[in-house]
């Protein structure tokens, strides 16, 4: 079928064949199909939705416009997590060696900052000599030795994803949940994965700011990827504060490095990183029982294995043998270090999550066009939890910026987007729904 024919259909909100996606996504691919069809039909989309079958089909279709990985040779169970992104969100920096040395292969392919929310790949990039695109035959040495390796998307995985990605990101066409789902998953599938968690994020902090909008964006991953043949359940999670203590790139790998070495042992970080990890051995049939998967989970953070996995992961990628024992060596300072202090005394009871991650790409952290250069060195850290209660002048976090300046200016915005209260907010849970 003619794909002006395929788009007719979608605009009258006809249900699409498996056969007319496959076909439209090979023209994609093979670039018969101009970027006006494909503005046309992301935008049909985004008017009209898609019926899980046709999201199936979608999914697939870009699946298969490029390689996709084969573990078979690895004997071990092949899982990943991905998450739809946050501030300060560096779970995957810990999870995957956790459950690597749990026993799973996790290849896992990471993205760059989107938004206001940080990237795996840049938060690895400060690490000195760390590929982010390794010859193939160095990733899936590093899998099959170590367990893990965490890199960028190569040309050849999902290519199909590539190109739409890049029309519907100027066509107004991005927030359409079909669209959010084949695109995640795509690159995903490509990956060889037998089994999948989602991160969905819900806050001030994520792209979905409302809990029905993430329901229906996880409802939506969980049975499209199982629709496909991957076992899927995702968890939703709170993303109205940053996780970790720390937003930015090289300030983001330290407490990563500080986690591993247990520093952060009962924060909302470790409760969530550690659930993912539980979900994954389930997921994946290492270990049905939740309580032994957690606890094998914790295990492998407290008894150093998962640090382990981590330095040697970063070294097969080309990144220093010891950066978990000399993390401060290797990552640079920021010329400028200071704290930012409350403006009043009270409980930290709210914080825009957004603002704060906004605020680091003002640092320089983050990227406001594609082709802006990210300085590795800045962002925040030592951030409070909410909850926590203050003295007016205390220390909520501190700032790490390339002038005197920037750290004034980034200090006071950090210290106007928190709000304090007289009396004790109640605890927020970090994990609030899970979906499968
Ligand atoms: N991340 C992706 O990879 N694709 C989307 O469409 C949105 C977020």
């Amino acid at each position: 079928m003619l794909p002006q024919e395929t788009i007719r259909r979608k605009r009258n909100g006809e249900p699409l064949l498996p056969e007319e996606i496959s076909r439209l996504v090979a023209g994609v691919t093979d670039g018969s199909v101009s970027e006006g069809q494909v503005a046309a039909f992301a935008m049909a989309v985004w008017f009209n939705g898609m019926a899980r079958e046709e999201t199936v089909a979608l999914t697939l279709a870009m699946r298969d416009s490029g390689d996709v990985l084969d573990w078979s040779d690895l004997g071990r169970p092949v899982a990943d997590k991905h998450s739809t992104g946050g501030v300060g969100d560096n779970v995957s920096l810990m999870l995957a060696p956790i459950a690597a040395a749990c026993g799973l292969a996790v290849p896992m392919i990471s993205g760059r900052g989107l938004g206001h929310t940080g990237g795996t790949l840049d938060k690895l990039e400060s690490i000195p000599g760390y590929t982010i695109m390794p010859s193939a035959d160095i990733f899936r040495r590093t899998v099959k030795d170590i367990g893990c390796a965490i890199i960028g998307q190569t040309a050849d995985l999902a290519p199909a994803d590539k190109r739409i990605y890049a029309i519907r990101d100027v066509t107004a066409t991005v927030d359409s949940v079909p669209l959010i789902t084949a695109s995640i998953l795509s690159k995903k599938l490509a990956a060889g994965l037998q089994s999948l968690v989602l991160d969905v994020k819900v806050g001030n902090g994520a792209f979905m700011t409302e809990m029905a909008e993430a329901e229906t964006l996880a409802r939506s991953l969980v049975e499209v990827a199982n629709g496909a043949g991957v076992k899927t359940s995702a968890l939703i999670t709170d993303m109205n504060q940053p996780l970790a203590d720390a937003a930015g790139n090289a300030v983001e790998i330290a407490n990563c490095i500080a986690f591993l070495k247990g520093e952060k042992a009962g924060t909302r970080l470790e409760r969530i990183v550690l659930a993912f990890a539980a979900e994954m051995l389930a997921l994946s049939g290492l270990e049905t029982d939740p309580a032994a998967a957690l606890a094998q989970a914790r295990g492998a953070l407290t008894s150093g294995a998962a640090a382990e996995v981590f330095g040697r992961m970063v070294h097969a990628l080309g990144g220093p043998a010891d950066i978990v024992e000399r993390a401060a060596v290797y990552l640079s300072p920021a010329p400028v270090i200071r704290p930012v202090l409350a403006d009043e005394a009270g409980y930290l009871a709210a914080c825009d999550t957004r603002g704060i991650g906004l605020a680091v790409i003002e640092l320089g952290g983050g990227r406001s066009r594609p082709d802006d250069t990210v300085d590795h060195r800045v962002g925040f850290d030592r951030l409070l939890p909410l909850g926590t209660k203050v003295e007016k002048g205390m220390e909520i976090g501190r700032v790490h910026a390339a002038s005197t300046d920037a750290a004034e200016r980034a200090a006071m915005r950090l210290a106007a987007l928190y709000r304090t209260t007289p009396e004790a907010p109640a605890a927020a849970p970090e994990i609030l729904e899970a979906v499968s």
